[in-house]
């Protein structure tokens, strides 16, 4: 293998990398690499040596990985990471992508466990998705059982070091968003802590007996603060048999170094746990769209007699564009979605309407189309977040495509939203790299007649090519159905 050295200023690590002694994700050349710090190269090589990298990536719980014969000043390996299509964050994912994510971190911990391995960082933001499958990224983070845990806000666990930051940002969340209260555990997503213990018990309607996997935890502190107690207030003779006693029998003492086979079991249980969680739809009035709206019919995805000209018209755009990549705002459970990664598309979809999102999730999973769909408002897109606010990137940055699809959705934003058109027409362009096929609901549709007041003097077809006009050069107007709806092809 010949040797190369990438030069320092070529490379762009990313913010969040920053203090990972084990190493820095950078970009180089449009590719993704991870730059090894000298305290991990020893876990590379067990990684490699046992074959635990391979077995890892080949099960899809591990990023595809290879060892490069690159160097970067002060790392003595560089590794390359495979370049997922589009990144996303755990307070966009549905409930459903949530329980994967859950799934994806217990299984990847079951295989470390034979290796004296463990996952240190559990984070979300080590998971993303490919399509619809959750990945794991953070090759550092994986490291002999007995290291320090890298997140300091929990104390370690014996079964699993990482479980408390389990708990917090994957496994409350998800009981959270299963009683109905997706909102909140998508708010508490966005902050590194995610849900306290604390904040979850005051907020389940159950006993915290529910959360399974807790009670050997839960035994041990309550007997080991019994221990203390009896330590402090008892007379000094009663004081050494309770001593003697809980100690013969176990409990007071930190409980014993498990072994792999009490590892395994207690993920097992973690596993069940996790499956057990039934996810409830949260609202039905949207998912309900297509079945409402086309007469109890869901169209299918082939060119069909059934298709109404808004059906052909938009497949008509696709066919003759062919963008690679495709965004389709306020998606509901992602129709045009599901008929452009049919068509070869990929597609990146968002709704508010979490049973809509879930349920294009699951299609897509199950046909295994290139679609990622995420709970996301148009009117407030993830904003970027951290220290200079670049550790988790806005979704204008991470989510823009070739072309933006906005369906039967304007006159929600305006009347719902209360977005003008210049602000709607604005937020087009930054997700847009070079189109945008939006449809408008001229004052006479019978939805908007319904809302249309005099304060809503300004929505008229004229006003909103106006505001498209001020960031695309080029407009098309088509048929949509029903009647009066238009199509608009923007192009920059
Ligand atoms: C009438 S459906 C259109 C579905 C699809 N685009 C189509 O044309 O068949 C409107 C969808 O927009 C979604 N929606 C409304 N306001 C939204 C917003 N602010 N952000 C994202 N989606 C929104 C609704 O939840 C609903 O699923």
């Amino acid at each position: 293998m010949l040797l190369s050295t990438i030069p320092s200023e070529e490379v762009l690590f990313h913010p969040s990398s920053g203090s990972d002694w084990n190493g820095r994700v950078f970009e180089w050349n449009h590719d993704i690499y991870r730059a090894i710090g000298p305290c991990y190269v020893d876990v590379l090589a067990k990684l490699l040596h046992e074959g635990v990298l391979r077995k890892l990536t080949e099960q899809g719980l591990l990023i595809q990985t290879e060892v490069t014969p690159l160097h970067l000043d002060g790392y003595p390996m560089v590794v390359k990471h495979r370049r997922l299509p589009f990144v996303s964050y755990a307070a966009e994912w549905s409930a459903t992508m949530m329980k994967d994510v859950a799934l994806l971190l217990i299984d990847l911990e079951r295989e470390l466990v034979p290796f004296g391995l463990s996952n240190h960082d559990v984070n979300p933001w080590n998971v993303l998705f490919d399509w619809t499958k959750p990945i794991f990224v953070d090759l550092g983070a994986i490291m002999p059982l007995e290291t320090d845990t890298i997140w300091p806000a929990t104390k370690r666990n014996a079964f699993w070091p990482a479980y408390d930051q389990f708990c917090q940002l994957i496994l409350y969340p998800l009981y959270l968003m299963s009683w109905g209260h997706a909102r909140i555990a998508r708010s508490l997503l966005n902050d590194y802590k995610g849900v306290l213990k604390a904040e979850f018990l005051k907020l389940s309607p159950h006993a915290p007996c529910r959360h399974q996997t807790a009670l050997p935890q839960l035994g041990r502190s309550v007997a080991r603060r019994a221990a203390q107690m009896a330590q402090r207030f008892l007379p000094q003779t009663v004081r050494s048999v309770v001593k003697t006693r809980l100690l013969r029998e176990r409990i007071a003492a930190p409980g014993p170094k498990p072994d792999i086979a009490s590892r395994l079991r207690f993920l097992d249980r973690c596993r069940q746990e996790v499956e057990s969680i039934k996810l409830e739809p949260s609202d039905r009035y949207w998912s309900d769209y297509y079945n409402a709206f086309h007469g109890g019919q869901v169209p299918p995805f082939n060119e069909t007699p059934e298709w109404t000209v808004k059906n052909h018209n938009v497949f008509k755009i696709l066919r003759a564009l062919g963008p690679q990549t495709i965004l389709d705002m306020g998606s509901n459970t992602g129709w045009y979605s599901q008929l452009a990664a049919t068509n070869g598309n990929q597609v990146v979809a968002f709704d508010t309407d979490e049973t809509c999102v879930d349920q294009l999730y699951y299609r897509a999973r199950t046909n295994n189309l290139a679609v990622l769909p995420l709970v996301m408002d148009f009117r407030s897109p993830s904003p970027g977040a951290g220290p200079c606010n670049n550790w988790l990137l806005p979704a204008t940055e991470r989510l823009q495509c070739d072309m933006v699809l906005a369906l039967a959705v304007v006159h929600h934003l305006v009347s719902k939203r209360y977005l003008t058109f210049g602000q709607i027409a604005q937020t087009l362009s930054m997700f847009a790299k070079r189109r945008v096929l939006v449809e408008f609901m001229p004052p006479e549709d019978q939805y908007v007649r319904d809302w249309r007041t005099r304060e809503f003097d300004w929505y008229t077809t004229d006003n909103f090519l106006s505001s498209l006009k001020q960031h695309f050069s080029r407009l098309q107007i088509l048929e949509s159905y029903p009647s009066p709806r238009k199509l608009i092809l923007c192009e920059r």
